[in-house]
């Protein structure tokens, strides 16, 4: 049985993304690769990297700013922050409290949440439960990254995917029948060496080992990412669609976790999708993990292509191995 009194929704998006553009060329100079290479097999031409004295918790800090904005909501009327992300300022105090104190949110609870790729969409089906039981009336979910800071620069099969930047969305009450529908969330932690971040935490502290072996970086096996991939990213959809009551046919767009072309391609071609109906920003951004949904549904939503009524669908996977789609009944104007 679920407990409904509300339909919870989005009433405001914002997204930032740093300055500085490192192009395939310039990564040229780094690792044996080539722009051609980095085209064709993920469709990136550029990423945006953080200055050195930027922090998780900055990139966040304008992305919320402009959500409330967008949303007309003030600071002090957020119940709860969460913060989505795996490269957070530090291992404690989370990410979110640093956000709540430089927003001046001082009404809200705040915490990270860790679902790499997928952790936007975790946080959104969190906020939303609150929002829907009435205990909470507006919520901050925001997906943070400065994964430059976590790369090997030395390692092609990762520096040439991972990025920078922030997206943010104010959650709170919507017409009734809008808002998120349904969704789904997964996880299996079988495939947790697939991408992790093997250093600094309790299994191995830093030590001069880890340094040496970089293991404060991110390892990938991007076969076996891609492969899992390509399964999840449109069978999750498929789930959220069935518990909405809704078809494939019924999804006007679909907003996927940006982190290579072709899963994007295989991901519409399972759901009859063309591309037109698929938003992609990925060869400007790169994969910033927990930021790339939100920063994707943020700018579709300033390019005028989410309509009110529409029915939009979130989808996303990433380290843990973990999955996570949501389908939404658009509630915004435009
Ligand atoms: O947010 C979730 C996180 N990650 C992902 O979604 C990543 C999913 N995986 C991928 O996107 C792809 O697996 C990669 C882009 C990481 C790699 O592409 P791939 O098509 O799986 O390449 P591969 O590892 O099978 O390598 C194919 C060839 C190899 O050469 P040979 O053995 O065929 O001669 C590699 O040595 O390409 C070579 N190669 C490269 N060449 C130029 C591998 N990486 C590079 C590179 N530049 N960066």
């Amino acid at each position: 049985m679920t407990l409904k009194l509300n339909s919870a929704g989005i009433l405001g998006l914002g997204y930032y993304v740093p300055e500085k553009i490192l192009t395939n060329a310039d990564i040229e100079k780094l690792v044996d690769t080539n722009d051609e290479w980095i085209t064709e097999r993920t469709g990136i031409k550029e990423r945006r990297i953080c200055a050195p004295e930027q922090a998780t918790s900055d990139l966040a800090l304008i992305a919320a700013q402009r959500a409330l904005e967008d949303a007309k909501v003030s600071a002090e009327e957020l119940d709860m922050i969460i913060v989505a992300t795996i490269s957070a300022d530090s291992n404690t105090p989370s990410t979110a409290c640093i956000l709540q104190e430089k927003l001046g949110a001082k009404n809200a609870a705040a915490f990270d949440l860790s679902a790499a790729c997928s952790g936007f969409v975790y946080s959104s089906a969190i906020a939303t439960q609150f929002i829907e039981t009435g205990v909470y009336k507006k919520v901050l979910v925001v997906g943070a990254e400065t994964l430059s800071k976590f790369v090997n620069w030395e390692d092609r099969n990762t520096c040439i995917i991972f990025a920078d930047g922030a997206g943010a969305a104010v959650f709170g009450v919507v017409e009734d029948g809008y808002g998120v529908l349904s969704f789904d969330l997964g996880a299996d932690g079988s495939g947790a060496e697939t991408i992790e971040i093997p250093g600094g935490g309790s299994r191995h502290p830093a030590d001069q080992e880890s340094i040496d072996n970089h293991m404060h970086c991110l390892h990938m096996n991007g076969k076996e990412t891609f492969r899992f991939a390509v399964k999840a990213m449109g069978s999750t959809v498929i789930k959220s669609l069935e518990r909405a009551g809704l078809t494939k046919e019924d999804i006007d767009y679909l907003i996927p976790h940006q982190a290579n072309i072709r899963i994007i391609q295989s991901a519409a071609k399972r759901l009859h999708l063309p591309m037109e109906k698929v938003f992609v920003n990925i060869e400007k951004y790169g994969n910033a993990s927990a930021a790339s949904i939100p920063i994707a549904l943020a700018e579709a939503e300033q390019e005028g292509k989410l309509k009110k009524g529409e029915i939009i669908a979130l989808s996303g996977f990433g380290a843990g191995l973990t999955w996570a789609s949501c389908i939404m009944k658009w509630a915004k104007e435009d």
